[in-house]
């Protein structure tokens, strides 16, 4: 890595922690106004202070970002589909001039292994690094799971490997059991999704279980954004990720948090 590829880098997993918080708000690429995501600004704002880098494309980073701020951007520059299609037929949509433009940290886009476009998505990955290479961008790849895939070590492992052979410089997977695996074959860092939303103390357990088997952090969407009290779980995330806080404490904190947070406001007088 290049120094300007390794400054980057430095600004999205914390030098000081070797970890990462990222939020992930770019689900609207291909399923349209996510729940709790259906007016970006007002999400995003209350939980830009708590994220060390923020996952979105370059539609809701121009209209409902304030270009003043100064979280680490990680750009996805891949789509082209949507809920109604076959979802692994992604293309590059947004060139490296206009991620530079926007002065972002990374670029990152989906691979879909064992997909009907698998290698169409592994050539936009192989593209996009050769991008990055030339400008110091790093690159996440995601590692999509089709509906057939099964979500284990083996083909995790499998999905992982692959995008680290091409050149990623770091992956975005799935926890699975045997997470450990995972990560030993796979010689660049992993941070996890949370996916679906489940109740806040599993998602608390998978970001513990997913920093003890050796991922540097959390890409996390729903289970923040969706959440009760998303700037609490937000926070307690972190407590996990760069304090190394028990489930057991970050669920007090979270619970705390969420108490204060969702307390009815009393209009003044
Ligand atoms: C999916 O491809 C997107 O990259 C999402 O941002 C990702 O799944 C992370 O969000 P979540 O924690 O909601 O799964």
């Amino acid at each position: 890595m290049d120094w300007g590829m390794k400054n980057r880098f430095s600004k999205i997993i914390r030098p000081d922690t070797g970890r990462t918080v990222m939020l992930a708000v770019d689900h609207g690429y291909f399923q349209g106004p996510t729940t709790g995501l259906e007016e970006p600004r007002k999400t995003v704002e209350q939980l830009l202070p708590y994220a060390d880098a923020l996952m979105l494309t370059r539609g809701v980073l121009r209209t409902s970002i304030d270009p003043a701020v100064s979280t680490p951007i990680v750009l996805r520059v891949s789509g082209g589909t949507s809920i109604l299609k076959e979802l692994s037929n992604e293309g590059l949509t947004t060139s490296i001039e206009d991620a530079i433009r926007l002065n972002v940290s990374a670029v990152t886009m989906s691979i879909f292994v064992g997909g009907e476009y698998e290698r169409q998505t592994l050539l936009n990955l192989s593209k996009l690094v050769n991008l990055g290479e030339r400008y110091g961008i790093p690159v996440l790849a995601v590692t999509a799971v089709g509906r057939d895939m099964n979500r284990d070590a083996r083909y995790l492992g499998l999905a992982c490997r692959i995008a680290a052979e091409l050149g990623a410089h770091f992956v975005k997977t799935y926890f699975c059991e045997d997470f450990e695996k995972v990560v030993r074959g796979c010689p660049v860092p992993l941070v996890v999704a949370g996916g679906k939303k489940i109740p806040e103390q599993d998602a608390l357990q998978l970001t513990y279980n997913a920093i003890h088997a050796g991922a540097v952090g959390v890409d996390m969407g729903r289970n923040i954004f969706q959440s009760e009290a998303p700037v609490a779980m937000i926070k307690a995330v972190r407590s996990i990720v760069h304090e190394n806080a028990t489930v057991d404490e970050a669920s007090i904190l979270y619970n705390l948090l969420k108490a204060e947070e969702t307390k009815p406001k009393v209009p003044a007088q």
